[in-house]
């Protein structure tokens, strides 16, 4: 694991900066915390004395299956993409390709140094897309599911750029201003409460950083709606979106359609 995700880590018990002084038997300093990772390549920083986080969804549940996380993305993300925001964002987002390339370009991944945070990163697709793409920055993926997270790590293996954290977004690990950049592909609609999300996402850009999201929107098609509602899957209208984050403090929102799903770009001031 790439030791300059040291610096940029925070205890998720006491939040003392820069908690660990290495990543085989991290242990923190300050209140004395040693991290329990079920997975040698993965850090494992909920905050266990708050507990486990409860899996109150049926989807989150499914996000815990070592099956889904294994299909996830060759079958599972194209035919929910495709169900829920209709048959054009299932070629360019649920085919990954698509959606990659502009979640890449709105990163501004050539300009930038990193390093990046790929926010609740599955099975580690665009992870691995980040990593290959900023060779020389560091990539953190983070997910609070053990199967996706195991999946990422046997996948992104080959990236010695790449570290894979698990924590819960709404409390993400890691100092005031630590990343270039957030990547938040599909995820928003899995969340309980959007607003903390979004203002943890804040506090870790530094200034001037950017955060890059897809999400789903209004469905094009009735089915999908009806689809959506049984799932108990949220989406976000563009104009409210848009609202909302300019509350939280980001700026110069920007969003691509891609049928009933879009991708979404501010920046930290
Ligand atoms: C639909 S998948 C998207 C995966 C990947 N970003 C992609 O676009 O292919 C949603 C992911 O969000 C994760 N997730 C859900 N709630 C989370 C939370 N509170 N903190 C961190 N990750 C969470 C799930 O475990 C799952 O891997």
């Amino acid at each position: 694991m790439d030791p300059a995700v040291l610096p940029i880590l925070a205890c998720p018990r006491c939040r003392a900066e820069a908690p660990f002084k290495n990543l085989r038997m991290p242990r923190c300093a300050s209140c004395g915390l040693e991290p329990v990772s079920h997975n040698a390549n993965v850090i494992d920083l909920i905050d266990v004395s708050v507990g486990e986080p409860t899996v109150a969804s049926t989807e989150q549940r499914l996000m815990e299956s070592e099956l889904v996380a294994r299909i996830y993305d060759r079958f599972w993300r194209p035919a929910f993409v495709r169900m829920l925001a209709g048959k054009g964002a299932g070629a360019a987002v649920g085919g990954l390709s698509g959606e990659l390339f502009i979640h890449k370009h709105g990163l501004s991944l050539d300009d930038r140094p990193g390093p990046w945070l790929d926010l609740s990163c599955g099975p580690g697709a665009f992870a691995r897309a980040l990593a290959a793409a900023a060779p020389g920055a560091l990539v953190v993926g983070l997910d609070i599911s053990r199967a996706m997270l195991d999946v990422a790590a046997q996948r992104t293996g080959g990236y010695t750029n790449v570290v894979l954290v698990r924590a819960d977004a709404h409390a993400l690990p890691f100092v005031d201003g630590a990343f270039g950049g957030v990547n938040n592909a599909g995820a928003l609609h899995a969340y309980d409460d959007p607003e903390v999300v979004f203002r943890e996402v804040r506090r870790v850009l530094r200034p001037g950083g950017l955060y890059v999201g897809s999400t789903f929107a209004e469905a094009p098609s009735l089915f999908g709606r009806l689809a959506a509602r049984a799932a108990g899957i949220r989406r976000f209208d563009p104009g409210e979106l848009r609202a909302w984050l300019g509350r939280i403090g980001f700026a110069d929102y920007e969003d691509v359609r891609l049928g009933g799903a879009l991708v979404f770009r501010v920046r930290r001031p």
